[in-house]
């Protein structure tokens, strides 16, 4: 899809579907709607002035309203976008509300639309443009790709219209809009992997296309071999992957900006969970859904989307990302439950359940990513059932060793429109993965606070760095289709962890 920000007059542009967005102006309670357009044309108010006082249409947040051969408008179809209440207008309606023009044209075979920029005290120019192509392309993504009779359905141009503007508001809408377009093909590129099945997305073939992406845009990649694991130590890793006749792949993505960052700038560190697909192991999961755990990669994935994101953005910082991808295996070789082993840090680690092995993985390449001088650390992962039981499935979990970084990150929220809940890792929970045979084991073995527990595993492995772990198993896979978004992988994390990088920039 091709997205263009233009400064013409929508009247006078020529669209199969000009977009303008409403809000409801209504403040009290039980007061009918009043919508109204944002940013109209004197053309345009009177294409629509029927429509939106004949009380049929209330601008409720994603409600669309189509005019066919609009009056005085070049555009042969007038769409209107219901953005919500007025008062509680942000650029996260806005996002919402193009992904709404875009999925409301590609199911009618409309592969050109126009959007009408909007505008209002509450919406900042540059973060309005960003939102608008963001929106834009996360709403274009289908998981149709594998569906011989679904080819070509995607959206061909989307041209963003504004009026008036004087130079420097319309340098930053620019910068805004590139932005906006980069994160969004950024956060698509990791819905694809997320999306692909077990027997197409092996680690093998994620390390493949992560090297790609890196030598597209100037990232220096490794991909390396079981050798490299072994020989690294990295014990924990590397039994998670003895089960599985598929290769592993210990994935390393370096950012180095054209200009060395300041002295005290930190080295970030992106750490992703990549188990390409996930049967629990000899603690095998229950038959039903887990042809969804194909999706447990998607930690990895927000990391390779991030770093594609980066490398186009270029902040003044270093920063190196570690995916350890593989299998989780029954096998006559896989690990078992009651096996003790050796982590790369030395930590011994006594196996209760092989089905949670994205804390194994995640051990290892914590502190692998430590040894390659990171100095502040993140990471993703589809980590616990147990974040879905106790969040839901709106907000992500986040968990921290130190409110500072978690400062840092949840700074960067209002800008990238995600939503994660900070949850409790204090070192009072360490008493539930104590072993009586090794250092620690790898689950509470109870159920209670199981996101905790799983995060106090991780805990272990970051030492004194500041850390931030966001447990994204219930949040990654939508089952629901929202009117601006397609069921299926969210892509969730690639923005927030791309503005939570950029803040470190010196
Ligand atoms: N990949 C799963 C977690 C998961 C669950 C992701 C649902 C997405 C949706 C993880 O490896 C796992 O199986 N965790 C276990 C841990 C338990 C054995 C302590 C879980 O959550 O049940
Ligand atoms: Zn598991
Ligand atoms: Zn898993």
């Amino acid at each position: 899809m091709t997205t263009k920000l233009l400064f013409q007059d929508p009247a006078t542009f020529a669209s199969p579907l000009l977009t303008v967005f409403a809000v409801d102006t209504a403040t009290g309670k039980d007061e009918p709607a009043a919508p109204a357009l944002l940013n109209p044309s004197e053309a345009l108010a009177k294409a629509a002035a029927l429509w939106l006082t004949s009380g049929e249409f209330k601008a409720t947040l994603g409600e669309t309203l189509l005019l066919h051969s609009p009056s005085g408008l070049k555009a042969e179809r007038l769409l209107i976008v219901g953005l919500g209440k007025a008062k509680a207008l942000s650029v996260h309606e806005v996002r919402k509300g193009a992904g709404v023009a875009v999925r409301f044209a590609k199911p009618r075979g409309l592969r050109e639309l126009s959007i009408l920029f909007p505008g209002d005290k509450a919406l900042p120019g540059s973060l309005t443009a960003r939102t608008l192509a963001e929106g834009a392309l996360v709403a274009d993504f289908d998981i149709d790709i594998y569906r011989s009779d679904r080819k070509d359905q995607s959206i061909g141009t989307v041209t963003v219209l504004h009026v008036e503007a004087n130079e420097k508001s319309l340098a930053e809408m620019q910068t805004g809009f590139a932005e906006g377009i980069i994160l969004g093909e950024s956060q698509n590129f990791a819905r694809t992997l997320v999306n692909e099945p077990g027997n197409i997305l092996t680690p093998t073939e994620l390390g493949k296309r992560t090297a790609a992406m890196c030598s597209e845009f100037g990232l220096q990649c490794e991909v390396h071999s079981i050798d490299k694991i072994l020989e690294l130590k990295m014990g924990a890793f590397a039994a998670v992957t003895q089960g599985s006749v598929e290769p592993p792949a210990l994935i390393v993505m370096r950012y180095e900006p054209a200009t060395p960052p300041a002295a005290d700038t930190p080295v970030i560190g992106l750490v992703g969970k990549g188990i390409t697909f996930d049967t629990g192991g000899i603690s095998i999961k229950p038959a039903e859904n887990m042809d969804k755990m194909k999706y447990d990669m998607a930690g990895a994935a927000a990391m390779i989307g991030a770093m594609r994101a980066i490398a186009q953005l270029k902040p003044n910082v270093r920063v190196v990302s570690v995916v350890c991808s593989c299998e989780n295996m029954p096998d006559g070789k896989a690990f078992k439950p009651g096996d003790v082993i050796t982590a790369m840090s030395g930590k011994t680690i006594e196996i209760l359940n092989t089905d949670a092995e994205g804390r194994l993985v995640l051990a290892d390449g914590l502190h692998y990513a430590q040894q390659l001088g990171a100095t502040r650390l993140i990471n993703a992962a589809t980590l616990t059932g147990a974040i879905g039981v106790a969040l839901g499935l709106l907000n992500a979990g986040l968990f921290s060793n130190d409110d500072a970084t978690v400062e840092q990150f949840t700074n960067g929220l209002p800008v990238s429109g995600e939503k994660f809940w900070r949850m409790p890792c204090t070192d009072d929970y360490r008493e539930q993965i104590r072993s009586q045979i090794a250092d620690i084991m790898n689950t509470g073995g109870s159920r209670y606070g199981g996101a905790t527990t799983a995060a106090m595993f991780l805990k272990e492995f970051v030492g004194e760095t500041p850390w931030i772990h966001l447990d994204i198993a219930g949040t990654a896979w939508i089952d629901e289709v929202k009117p601006w978004q397609s069921k299926g992988p969210s892509g969730i994390a690639v923005r927030s962890i791309t503005e939570w990088v950029r803040s470190y920039a010196s």
